[in-house]
């Protein structure tokens, strides 16, 4: 209980240090009833040219009083519109889709004859910019909530959205208690939900969640049995049973994610030369290539295209591998986990691995040839490293025998 005081008391107390608790804005309908609601933070960060013809960078957040006009409610599609200082506004669109809603465009207009805000522009024009922002999947009747800052880019213009609150197409009256969470607040995600709808999850619950936990370490990822079928029918050409996990490098931040088997479906190619497995599941796409060559087969290219937590699209390709080599006929088999560096930025995971990409006869795999650290005979190392040494010494104490013999029936003949 005293924590939670605590917890209030700080937020307010970070409130007045800050001046600002965001923009809180409600829009009414026809029947002057509630149909919006948003309470947000932005910060905008704009480079002009000046009339030294110097490129400059205003920096500037969205002011607390903004006037609303513009703004409009309607059953499937609804418009926030934020007109502040001279002739700048932002604005917000929104789209009913399903029982869900989302955010399909934000405007930024800014007026660069403003010189409390350009000083020394060269233009004097209006200008803006549409982006596209990560907020969807939103349940009907929910408010979307997402503390974490998202920084949106174009060419001359950076806005840094947090601390955001919205409700698009209120139905009651009053906004929703319910929250729909973006991806970037949830402590990291341990496997691909099944669903792409953020959890649903209510105010109370939401507020005291703890803002900051450790990432969990993710469980082990299930194995999926994938399968390629030529033109959809008949017997499999080329089969996969395997776990696969993702280590994602951007910059300094580091993500792993599993493949989720169940919502995953496989497709692909079989060839003579070479053959191909795509899987598709609903946050990472990834394409094997293998090649046939002659006698071997290996894996010879990795694409995997995916979706972060942060909402970026991750895609990193190396097509230059020779990884799990077998002979063509049978199949390749690693049960122990295998990490493998395919880029600089990916690293893939796999565990419980066979995989037959040519030469599958009635759908089953043929016998396999396991990787070495699965091999009964990987314990052997150590022995041989031992045989091999305790023999270097036999050899050296021989010799020196041998020359201690020698030497001596050389001193004896003189
Ligand atoms: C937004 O801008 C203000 C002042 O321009 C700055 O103090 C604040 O740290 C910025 N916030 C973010 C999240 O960038
Ligand atoms: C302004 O600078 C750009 C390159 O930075 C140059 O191409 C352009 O000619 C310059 N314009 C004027 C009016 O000096
Ligand atoms: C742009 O700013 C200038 C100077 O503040 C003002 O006179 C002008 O009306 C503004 N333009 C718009 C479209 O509001
Ligand atoms: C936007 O952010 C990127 C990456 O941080 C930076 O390189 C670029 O200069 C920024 N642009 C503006 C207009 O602030
Ligand atoms: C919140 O969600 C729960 C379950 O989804 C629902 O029963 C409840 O009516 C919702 N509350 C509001 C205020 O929409
Ligand atoms: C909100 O969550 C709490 C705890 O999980 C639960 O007791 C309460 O019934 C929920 N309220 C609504 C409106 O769903
Ligand atoms: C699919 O299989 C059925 C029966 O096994 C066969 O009659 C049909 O021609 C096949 N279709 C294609 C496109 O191979
Ligand atoms: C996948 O489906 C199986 C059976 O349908 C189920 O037992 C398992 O829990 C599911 N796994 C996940 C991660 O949803
Ligand atoms: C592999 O390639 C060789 C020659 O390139 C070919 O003879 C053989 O049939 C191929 N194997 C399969 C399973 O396609
Ligand atoms: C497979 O490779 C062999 C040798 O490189 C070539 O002769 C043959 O035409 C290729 N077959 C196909 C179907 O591409
Ligand atoms: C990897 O796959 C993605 C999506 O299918 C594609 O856009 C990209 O070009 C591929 N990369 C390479 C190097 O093939
Ligand atoms: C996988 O290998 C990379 C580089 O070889 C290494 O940085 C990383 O720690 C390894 N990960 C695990 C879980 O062993």
């Amino acid at each position: 209980m005293f924590r939670y005081a605590a917890f209030v008391l700080l937020l307010a107390f970070g409130c007045v240090i800050h001046l600002s608790c965001g923009t809180e804005v409600t829009v009414q309908d026809k029947d002057d009833k509630l149909c919006l609601y948003a309470n947000l933070s932005v910060n905008f960060s704009v480079s002009y040219v000046t009339s030294g013809n110097k490129s400059e960078l205003a920096e500037f957040e969205l002011p607390a009083e903004v006037v609303s006009n513009g703004s409009k409610c309607d059953a499937a599609s609804s418009t926030l519109q934020l007109n502040f200082g001279a002739g700048h506004s932002w604005s917000m669109n929104f789209s009913v889709s399903g029982n869900t809603y989302q955010a399909d465009s934000i405007t930024f207009s800014y007026n660069l004859s403003d010189a409390t805000v350009f000083p020394k522009s060269a233009s004097t024009d209006t200008l803006s910019v549409t982006v596209r922002p990560h907020i969807t999947d939103i349940g009907m009747d929910t408010c979307y909530s997402c503390k974490s800052k998202e920084t949106i880019q174009s060419d001359s213009v950076n806005q840094t959205l947090w601390n955001v609150l919205i409700q698009a197409f209120v139905s009651n009256g009053t906004h929703s208690e319910n929250l729909t969470t973006c991806a970037a607040d949830l402590p990291a995600t341990p496997t691909a939900s099944p669903t792409t709808a953020a959890p649903v999850t209510n105010t109370t619950a939401a507020t005291l969640a703890p803002t900051t936990s450790p990432a969990p370490t993710l469980p082990t990822p299930a194995t999926g049995k994938f399968s390629v079928k030529p033109d959809n029918n008949g017997t499999a050409c080329l089969l996969a049973n395997f776990a696969l996990r993702i280590g994602v490098k951007q910059g300094e931040k580091h993500q792993e994610m599993n493949l989720d088997p169940n919502v995953t479906r496989a497709s692909g190619s079989c060839g003579v030369n070479s053959s191909e497995l795509v899987l598709a599941s609903t946050d990472m796409t990834v394409v094997l290539t293998f090649t046939n060559g002659t006698k071997k087969f290996r894996l010879q290219s990795v694409n995997v295209t995916a979706k972060l937590t942060s909402g970026v699209i991750f895609s990193e390709a190396n097509s230059s591998l020779s990884l799990w080599e077998a002979a063509v006929g049978s199949s390749y088999m690693c049960n122990k986990e295998q990490n493998y560096t395919i880029t600089s930025q990916l690293n893939i995971f796999t565990f419980n691995l066979q995989v037959q990409p040519f030469a599958v006869k009635k759908g089953l795999f043929s016998t396999a040839e396991e990787c070495f650290l699965d091999s009964d005979l990987s314990f052997l190392v150590p022995i041989a490293v031992g045989v091999a040494l305790s023999f270097l010494i036999v050899l050296v104490l021989l010799s020196y025998l041998i020359g201690r013999r020698k030497s001596r029936t050389g001193y004896q003949s003189v």
